[in-house]
């Protein structure tokens, strides 16, 4: 491959959770490589993911996804300027594999490590695809183990305006996913039957919190989905399964659309972009970008590939730290509960 002296290329390893992945990034907006492999299928049979499982099935994973990574992008561990790795938030079990194996590249290659939060990834999957997209803009950040909703007023640089208080969007779907016996992981499930359902057949409560508040709460209407299938079955009513996923992601996508707009609104941006696994989600997606078009906003969403957990956004995360001169020791540690913005 032809490089410029001048260009970054990084390559970049993510484990925080289920997804053994890799990926090669250069200057963090053009992918090279981007290698994931999932561990879904054997999860699902435990009805979510067990954290013992995903570290060992990390550790066989692991060297093969990196290798691949990198002869897919026909690179040599010479071509690289820097090793980047996810070092939280996630399992702290599966952040380790993935920290190692880093750490022990960038010493052996003798290239310098960058550790990079789970989340900023998420947001700079959006550089990837749009290469002018660039802050301020505001941002809705929804995977299975948060959402916020930022400000991102320059790379790296947020005001975290809003979180949930209690679930996570992605987790709430999973939850009311398993609970009408759809399986791990219930984003996609309840996404494809919402389409054959009614969404107002059953009206579950949308919560929005204070008036001025840009937080989430997501747990009263897993309970309302809980309380109405219990009821159901008590009663001997039918429960029609697609109605209830489309209910149940009728009212959450109207308040996260809703509260994003408001968010944007206030900070007076003119952007939008949407970031996590959840972000996926076609109706988010679509209602989106109806709402976002309505009010004047553009909006920004990487590809499904791109919004669930994949390397090539922490590739392209590190590359904006990389610039801004942040270099990691080899004594940086996984942390589990790491804060946005905490370095
Ligand atoms: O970002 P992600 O891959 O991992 C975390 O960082 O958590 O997000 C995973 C979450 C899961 O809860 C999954 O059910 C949800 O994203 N998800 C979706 C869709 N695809 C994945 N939720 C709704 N609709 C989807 N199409
Ligand atoms: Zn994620």
């Amino acid at each position: 491959m032809a490089l410029e002296s001048k260009d970054v290329i990084i390559l970049a390893v993510e484990s925080s959770c289920d997804e053994t992945a890799a990926a090669v990034v250069k200057n963090g907006r053009h992918v090279l490589s981007s290698v994931i492999s999932s561990q879904i299928d054997i999860h699902t049979v435990f009805g979510g993911v067990v954290p013992e499982i995903a570290s060992r099935k990390h550790i066989e994973n692991i060297d093969y996804v990196i290798k691949k990574a990198m002869d897919d992008a026909e690179m040599a561990f010479e071509d690289l300027t820097a090793v980047a790795v996810t070092y939280g938030p996630g399992l702290v079990g599966a952040l380790l594999v993935g920290l190692a194996e880093a750490k022990a590249l960038a010493y052996a290659v003798n290239k310098p490590l960058i550790g990079v939060h789970h989340i900023e990834g998420h947001i700079c999957a959006n550089y990837i695809e749009d290469i002018n997209f660039e802050p301020p803009y505001v941002a809705l950040v929804v995977s299975g183990g948060h959402s916020h909703l930022l400000h991102v007023k320059g790379y790296g640089d947020y005001e975290i305006m809003g979180r949930t208080r209690d679930d996570a969007v992605g987790e709430a779907y999973d939850k009311v996913a398993r609970a009408i016996g759809m399986g791990y992981p219930g984003g996609p499930k309840i996404d494809a039957a919402a389409k054959e359902g009614n969404p107002d057949a059953i009206v579950f409560p949308r919560v929005y919190l204070e008036e001025d508040s840009f937080d989430f709460s997501f747990s009263g209407i897993k309970s309302a989905v809980l309380n109405y299938l219990n009821k159901a079955r008590m009663t001997g009513e039918p429960i029609n399964v697609n109605d209830v996923a489309a209910g149940f992601q009728e009212a959450v996508v109207e308040v996260l659309v809703e509260k994003t707009i408001r968010a944007a609104r206030a900070r007076g941006v003119e952007k939008v972009a949407m970031a996590g696994g959840v972000s996926a989600n076609s109706s988010l997606r679509k209602r989106m970008l109806e709402k976002c078009s309505e009010n004047g906003f553009s909006l920004n969403v990487p590809s499904p590939v791109y919004c669930t957990d994949n390397a090539a956004m922490i590739g392209s995360a590190a590359y904006f730290e990389y610039v801004k001169g942040v270099r990691d020791g080899l004594n940086l540690n996984a942390n589990p509960n790491l804060k946005l913005g905490d370095r």
